[in-house]
């Protein structure tokens, strides 16, 4: 079963416009960070504390594995680092990979205001955004485009746009 997946770092919209693709193609919604905290029963946050971001990938790599798995065709949105672990890519390598791509100054206001309070479920950003997107996208950047096989720069999009955009590129990559 071919699946349509969104990766892009924190805060590029992934869930919002997964969401609303998902009803736009009339197709299931499956948010991986979501599955690992619904399996752990644990949020985010505690499992990087309690078992490092090793910890939090292994279960990660789980929810991704058993999100592909799913028999209808679905929308998957990921966490940003569902890139880091090759395997991972592997994975991706037979579906319908979407990257939304934004520059880190526009995400950091989106991400911010619970990171802030070192609330939420982005531990990694804790203390410094800015500067942590910022190498996040130096980082992986390569990583992104290898599995993708459609970019879409967000930055001056709205919601709706993006949504339609995406769209139109699952009816391309799927004819
Ligand atoms: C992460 C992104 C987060 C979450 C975790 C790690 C990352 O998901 O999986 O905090 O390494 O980029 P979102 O991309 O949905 O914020």
């Amino acid at each position: 079963m071919r699946h349509v997946v969104l990766v892009g770092l924190m805060g590029s919209g992934k869930s919002t416009v997964g969401r609303r693709l998902a009803r736009a193609l009339g197709r299931d919604f499956i948010d991986t960070d979501a599955r690992v905290e619904a399996s752990t029963g644990r949020s985010i946050r505690d499992i990087f504390a309690e078992d490092g971001e090793n910890g939090f990938r292994d279960r990660e790599s789980e929810a991704l594995e058993s999100a592909l798995h799913t028999k209808v065709s679905s929308v998957i949105a990921t966490g940003g680092g569902v890139v880091l672990r090759d395997t991972n890519r592997r994975l991706l390598d037979d579906h319908s990979v979407i990257w939304l791509r934004a520059r880190p100054e526009l995400l950091v206001d989106r991400v911010a205001g619970a990171t802030r309070r070192g609330a939420g479920h982005r531990p990694l950003l804790d203390g410094d955004p800015l500067a942590k997107l910022t190498l996040m996208a130096t980082e992986r950047r390569a990583m992104y485009a290898e599995i993708s096989d459609v970019i879409i720069d967000v930055d001056a999009l709205a919601i709706e746009q993006i949504v339609r955009t995406c769209v139109d590129a699952v009816k391309e990559l799927e004819r």
